[in-house]
C-alpha cells in the first residue's frame, strides 16, 4: 500500500498519477490534498511521512510545485528517505542504493509521462542492501 500527498503545486500531477496506479492495479491512500486551494507543503509531508516511519505504508508519493520543499519536509520525519527524482535514472537509483520510502516529484517541474516511468520505476525496483545498508546505518546515525 501506497500513501500519497500533494500540495496545490502538485494537485494535478497527482490526479494523473493516482489514475495510472489504478491502472497498475496499485494501492494507495489519498493523504490531501483535495482541492486546487493553497495549502501548506510541510503539512502534507507530515501526513504522509509519519505513517510511512511508522511502518503503516511501505512507501510513499509526494508531489509539490517543484518536489524541494516537500522532500525537505519529509527528510525531517525520523527514519524517512525521501528522494526528489526528475530522471529514471535516479528514481532507479534511489531505491537499489538508498532505500528511498517516499518519492518525491515536482509537478511544475516534470511531465506526467516521465513522471509515470519515474513512479513505475521507483516500485519495482529493489534495495540492494549491502555495503549501502551501511551508508543507511550511518544516516539513521545522524539523526541521533
Ligand atoms: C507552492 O507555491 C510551492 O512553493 C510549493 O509547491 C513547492 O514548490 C515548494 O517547494
Amino acid at each position: 500500500m501506497i500513501a500519497i500527498g500533494s500540495d496545490h503545486g502538485g494537485f494535478e500531477l497527482k490526479q494523473h498519477i493516482m489514475k495510472h496506479l489504478d491502472e497498475l492495479g496499485v494501492a494507495y491512500k489519498d493523504f490531501g490534498t483535495y482541492t486546487e486551494d493553497s495549502v501548506d507543503y510541510p503539512d502534507i509531508a507530515k501526513a504522509v511521512a509519519e505513517p510511512i516511519a511508522a511502518g503503516e505504508y511501505e512507501k510513499g508519493i509526494l508531489i509539490c510545485g517543484t518536489g524541494i520543499g516537500i522532500s525537505i519536509a519529509a527528510n525531517k520525519i525520523h527514519g524517512i528517505r525521501a528522494a526528489l527524482c526528475c530522471d529514471v535514472y535516479s528514481a532507479k537509483m534511489c531505491r537499489q542504493h538508498n532505500d528511498a520510502n517516499i518519492l518525491c516529484l515536482g509537478g511544475r517541474v516534470t511531465g506526467r509521462e516521465l513522471a509515470f516511468l519515474i513512479v513505475d520505476t521507483y516500485l519495482d525496483e529493489t534495495f540492494a542492501g549491502d555495503r549501502h545498508q551501511n551508508r543507511i546505518n550511518k544516516i539513521h546515525a545522524l539523526e541521533k
